[in-house]
């Protein structure tokens, strides 16, 4: 449900989306201006595609284990780390957003609100995760303070680069929460409230993953199919390797904290995301579709993922707007 803007040079490779095509020739929804037509070929989110809020607060009385993830360092240190680097990587998002939405159309505008939301709920959730890992020991504020560092470097920057960050860390999220969706198993033996936290978190990155794309598609107009899939396809290797590496930098960290030396921490965290379950080998063609010209996340439509979310929570999805 976003204005796209046709009016530009697609990237080549860009493919209409199938649902632009079934659109009337001519005709305006209501709320579809002009500048939002013009971005409809551009885009490949689905037209009917809705962004929903579901509120959800994970019970607050509820203990983890050290060991949540099947009482497994490894696993555990590796969501651990994950989601320490959340609170503030969400919040750089909603401000970079921020910076654009007064020049949007009124349908993808109405869209960062939703997406703002669900960000924020994601945030206070795992602030409250996070507190739990805290409580058993575990450094995470130093977790915390190396995102902050990172980000700081942002400071001053065009906002169309901070965009582009904020484009590779989403896609990253979406393609680990399409995973963590798709295949039950990465989640199977985890702390059943924990393993819910990130399903629901995991449904609402599938749900959004293609708005920031759509932003910046509208925030580039100007700029040249080149230019536009040099800047994005150059940080999304550069940021996805830095936070990528600072992930597993960080679990290593925690798995210190459990007693393990460095090299051993090292060896069990590569096998368990390159090797097994090895989440990292089976979606790295996934990420790698980044690099494509005409890329766009809603290419791989994986919509039905997103009624999954089947946690007693889903009582609670409310309508956003
Ligand atoms: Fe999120
Ligand atoms: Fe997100």
């Amino acid at each position: 449900m976003v204005n796209r803007d046709s009016s530009l040079d697609p990237e080549p490779g860009l493919e209409r989306s199938r649902t632009d095509d079934k659109r009337p020739e001519g005709a305006l929804a209501d709320d579809r201006t002009q500048d939002g037509l013009r971005i409809a070929s551009r885009s490949a989110t689905p037209e009917e595609h809705a962004l929903i809020v579901r509120d959800q607060r994970f019970d607050r009385q509820h203990k983890t284990a050290r060991w949540w993830h099947s009482n497994d360092p490894v696993a555990t240190a590796w969501y651990n780390s994950v989601s320490a680097s959340l609170p503030r990587g969400e919040a750089f998002f909603i401000d970079t957003l921020k910076a654009f939405r007064a020049d949007l159309p009124p349908r993808l505008a109405a869209e960062v609100k939703v997406f703002t939301r669900q960000e924020i709920n994601h945030t206070r959730e795992h602030v409250a995760f996070n507190r739990l890992v805290q409580d058993h020991g575990y450094d995470v504020e130093s977790i915390d303070r190396g995102i902050h560092d990172m980000l700081a470097l942002t400071a001053g920057r065009p906002p169309e680069f901070n965009l582009a960050i904020t484009i590779a860390l989403e896609h990253f999220a979406a393609i680990i929460s399409r995973q963590l969706l798709a295949y039950p198993e990465y989640l199977a033996g985890a702390d059943p409230v924990a393993a819910d936290v990130w399903r629901w978190h995991a449904t609402e990155e599938i749900e959004h993953k293609g708005l920031v794309y759509d932003v910046w598609l509208h925030a580039t107009r100007d700029w040249s199919a080149w230019k536009r899939w040099k800047v994005r396809s150059l940080i999304a290797v550069l940021i996805t390797r830095k936070y990528f590496g600072n992930r597993v930098r960080d679990a290593i960290g925690l798995l210190m904290q459990d007693g393990f030396d460095r090299r051993t921490a090292r060896r069990k965290l590569r096998a368990f995301l390159w090797w097994k379950p090895g989440m990292m080998r089976r979606m790295f063609f996934e990420w790698a579709a980044i690099l494509k010209p005409g890329f766009h996340p809603w290419q791989h439509d994986d919509r039905a993922l997103i009624g999954l979310d089947t946690s007693p929570y889903s009582d609670a999805v409310m309508p956003a707007e």
